[in-house]
């Protein structure tokens, strides 16, 4: 290395570098370097109270056999028709919605009304899966063994999608299920 120094990771530069203290610009990158990591790290539990991001839902444990049981039961009662091979239901007002991901199903369809509360149940019965409502930016780790609830109200009519945004195997791309939400 001649007329112009080059270092990279496999040319060490040569001197004694390490034992020479930090140089004003460096320590200047460090304290700003250093603020800004203290400002992300307050910012985890602030957007935790304000940013109004992490639903405050109703979480326990589920065997993924009684979920499933949970699902059958709730198809059973309110079915209203088929979509290609999957029931179509439509649970009344306020009643419990119980969704279930598998591979690579999303079970069943959902027939909700706008303007309506129900309390939404999402598990898995074999490995994570992730929930993402398209069009709208919502997304969801779902896990075998965890009954997520939410209270939600549909606040658009519409044909959306769900669709699985966690690598769940040769199926995954095909997982994409439906919410059917009327007026
Ligand atoms: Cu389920 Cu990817």
């Amino acid at each position: 290395m001649s007329q112009q120094e080059a270092h990279s990771a496999i040319v060490s530069p040569k001197g004694n570098w390490w034992s020479i203290p930090a140089g004003r610009h460096e320590k200047r990158w460090i304290t700003i370097a250093f603020i800004w990591c203290m400002i992300l790290f307050a910012m985890m539990p602030f957007w935790h109270f304000k940013g109004g991001q992490n639903p405050s839902g109703i979480r326990s444990r589920v065997e993924p056999a009684r979920y499933s049981e949970r699902v059958t039961k709730f198809v059973k009662d309110y079915q209203v028709g088929m979509d290609k091979g999957i029931p179509v239901v439509a649970p009344p007002p306020g009643a419990e919605v119980y969704l279930l991901g598998k591979m690579w199903d999303w079970f069943p369809v959902l027939k909700l009304k706008k303007g309506v509360e129900y309390t939404l149940h999402i598990s898995s019965i074999d490995l994570n899966h992730g929930f993402s409502l398209y069009p709208v930016n919502l997304n969801f780790q779902i896990v075998p063994g965890y009954d997520y609830a939410l209270k939600v109200t549909p606040n658009k009519a519409g044909d959306f999608r769900i669709i699985c945004n966690e690598f769940c195997g040769i199926g995954h791309h095909l997982m994409v299920g439906k919410v059917l939400v009327e007026e």
